[in-house]
């Protein structure tokens, strides 16, 4: 959700290293932004702007801004419309202290109206702003600006990841509770920030935060503490991927840039997993595993359609398996008997898979992460990972994490069950990056884009393994062109939206193979045809549907499996090329923000 970094250790660049490290944030929420200041001088300044980055940097070139530690923030809005003064971060009444936060802060209307009783005087309608006003509260009192944070932090509930600077205190003070925190440390300089791209230039030694922890960075170091101010001993990690990983590369888009990549991703996924030669899949960290009795799945959005697509891999291997979306999971539980739930989340930090995760745990159950972000939070709370080693995916738009997703379900299910398809799902597996490649070299999805920028809206159909594919290929669509795009089980077009097929609703389906699933798919491709809706077909060419089709997306011939994923990047490549005609912000999506950190 929102992104937040700071920085102690380097006077002269505080400022540049806090935007540098903004940029690289823009992705988790754009609505607003800003920066406050702090160190020698007594004060602290604070600038900040509704709009993207660029406003902000335009505010800054007007203003004199100082100091030797400082803290930044982009913001997606929870409480308050985004504006200059809902912008982070917030000061106490005097301006004597500023702080900035992720999450949402549940008690704060409580807290506010004590406050506000108490003539302290709010000037914006954030829940965050509560807690400057908590410190002034303690300062008043006589704490030491770190004891003044933790009093205020003691208050409040909910999810955050907060950090707050001081007049003439040369240090960032943070705090975690449900929300990632990410320390970076090198020789002189010390960062914080939610997620490792924020300052990755600068270092790649990182401490992951806990929940309930607290961290102090000043120039002297860096020390992690726990509520009751203990502290606590932090391994730091290496991060193995390198800064230009999070630049364009050459790119117009960094969503176009990940779409290119999924041939490397799914190699990285594949690698010691899949044998090269023979038809064998291990997955060393599951060696002591008993295989599933049951599956449950829960996830979100993207990560969802990749979870029906893993359901279906455990049930076809014989073991019962469903997917939930995570957001519905804790207010329905479904039986949770002996299954393993498995928790599908790129980042690892979406706040409705963890709580749906935590549920489970509740329950007694065994909880698996498949997931992208090493030390994310489903990794750590989980009681398995598998890593589906996609690396950093900025676009907000998922692209090859959803690739590198399937193909690690993939295999977990061949690892954990003795599936009669393994053969020839192994052979598919190990020659999916090439067959990835080949949709890249030749697609013909920008011209095909063209012809229907006039639409009305996008249906999306599949059956079977390409239902979720379907899915996900409307919400692409959706996501990035702002345009009305559904994804239907191809057999449900008839119970229903067929009555809104018309000439101007072309009908993208997914017919490879020539199995039965195909075959039925071709019958449902011709009765949106006799109502005279174009159809853009993604086909391997064996089912037939060219006949049927106005256009069509070529895929290598493959497994049903392994096609779900080479159509899935012709689906991407219609949703960005749809996209970038209709000049929408491809990477930073109206509304939408990475990482979705608060229910
Ligand atoms: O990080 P997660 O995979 O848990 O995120 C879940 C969804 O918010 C995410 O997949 C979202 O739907 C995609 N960014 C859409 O492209």
């Amino acid at each position: 959700m929102c992104g937040i970094i700071g920085c102690v250790g380097r006077p002269n660049e505080t400022l540049e290293t806090l935007i540098h490290g903004l940029s690289k944030l823009e992705y988790r929420g754009y609505d607003s932004a800003g920066v406050a200041l702090a160190g020698r001088d007594g004060a602290v300044d604070i600038e900040k702007r509704a709009g993207k980055l660029e406003n902000l940097r335009g505010a800054l070139e007007n203003v004199e801004i100082e100091g030797t530690v400082g803290i930044g923030h982009t913001r997606w809005s929870t409480h308050g419309p985004p504006t200059d003064r809902n912008a982070h971060p917030h000061p106490d009444c005097d301006g004597d202290v500023a702080v900035l936060h992720n999450g949402i802060i549940e008690n704060f209307q409580t807290i506010r109206d004590e406050l506000v009783a108490s003539s302290h005087e709010f000037r914006s309608d954030t829940d965050t702003e509560v807690v400057p006003h908590l410190i002034e509260e303690a300062l008043d009192d006589g704490a030491t600006p770190e004891a003044a944070f933790r009093e205020a932090i003691s208050r409040i509930g909910g999810s955050y990841a907060i950090a707050a600077v001081f007049a003439d205190t040369e240090a960032v003070f943070c705090a975690r509770q449900d929300s990632p925190l990410v320390l970076g440390l090198n020789d002189d300089a010390y960062y914080l920030a939610s997620d490792v791209p924020a300052f990755r230039d600068y270092t790649d030694t990182v401490v992951y935060m806990e929940d309930g922890e607290f961290a102090r960075l000043d120039s002297n170091g860096w020390a992690v503490t726990d509520a009751s101010g203990e502290p606590v001993e932090k391994d730091p990690h290496v991060v193995e991927w390198d800064a230009e990983e999070t630049g364009k590369s050459g790119y117009d888009h960094y969503m176009l840039k990940e779409i290119h990549e999924q041939p490397r991703a799914l190699r990285e996924c594949l690698r010691g997993r899949v044998d090269e030669l023979g038809d064998h899949v291990e997955l060393e960290e599951f060696a002591g595993l008993a295989p599933p009795t049951s599956v449950q799945f829960v996830a979100c959005g993207t990560s969802y359609h990749a979870a029906l697509y893993g359901a279906q891999l455990f049930r076809e291997a014989g073991v019962p398996a469903q997917a939930f979306l995570a957001s519905e999971y804790r207010t329905s539980p479904p039986p949770i008997g002996s299954s393993l739930v498995i928790g599908v989340t790129q980042s690892g930090e979406t706040a409705d898979t963890l709580s749906a995760l935590r549920e489970a745990s509740r329950r007694g159950a065994q909880t698996l992460a498949v997931t992208n972000v090493i030390g994310s939070s489903a990794a750590r709370e989980c009681d398995h990972a598998l890593y589906i080693r996609a690396g950093p995916e900025i676009g907000v738009a998922a692209s090859k994490t959803f690739a590198s997703q399937l193909a690690a379900l993939n295999v977990l299910a061949l690892a954990t069950t003795r599936s009669a398809e393994s053969r020839k799902a192994i052979g598919a597996l190990r020659d999916l990056p090439g067959a990835v490649q080949a949709v890249l070299d030749d697609s013909t999805s920008e011209s095909v884009a063209g012809e229907y920028i006039d639409a009305d809206a996008y249906f999306f159909i599949g059956r079977g393994y390409q239902y979720p594919t379907a899915l996900e290929g409307a919400l692409k669509m959706k996501e990035i062109t702002y345009k009305h795009a559904e994804g239907f089980a191809a057999g449900e077009l008839k119970h229903g939206p067929l009555a809104l097929v018309t000439q101007r609703t072309p009908v993208i389906a997914i017919a490879v193979g020539d199995d039965e699933a195909a075959k039925k798919t071709v019958g449902n491709i011709k009765e949106v045809e006799a109502r005279n809706a174009p159809v853009i077909a993604v086909t391997d060419g064996r089912s037939g549907v060219e006949r049927y089709a106005d256009h069509t997306l070529p895929v290598p011939e493959s497994h049903p499996r392994t096609a779900a994923v080479t159509a899935s990047v012709q689906l991407q490549l219609l949703a960005y090329h749809s996209a970038a005609q209709l000049g929408r912000s491809i990477d930073k999506p109206r509304n939408l923000a990475k990482s979705v950190t608060v229910e």
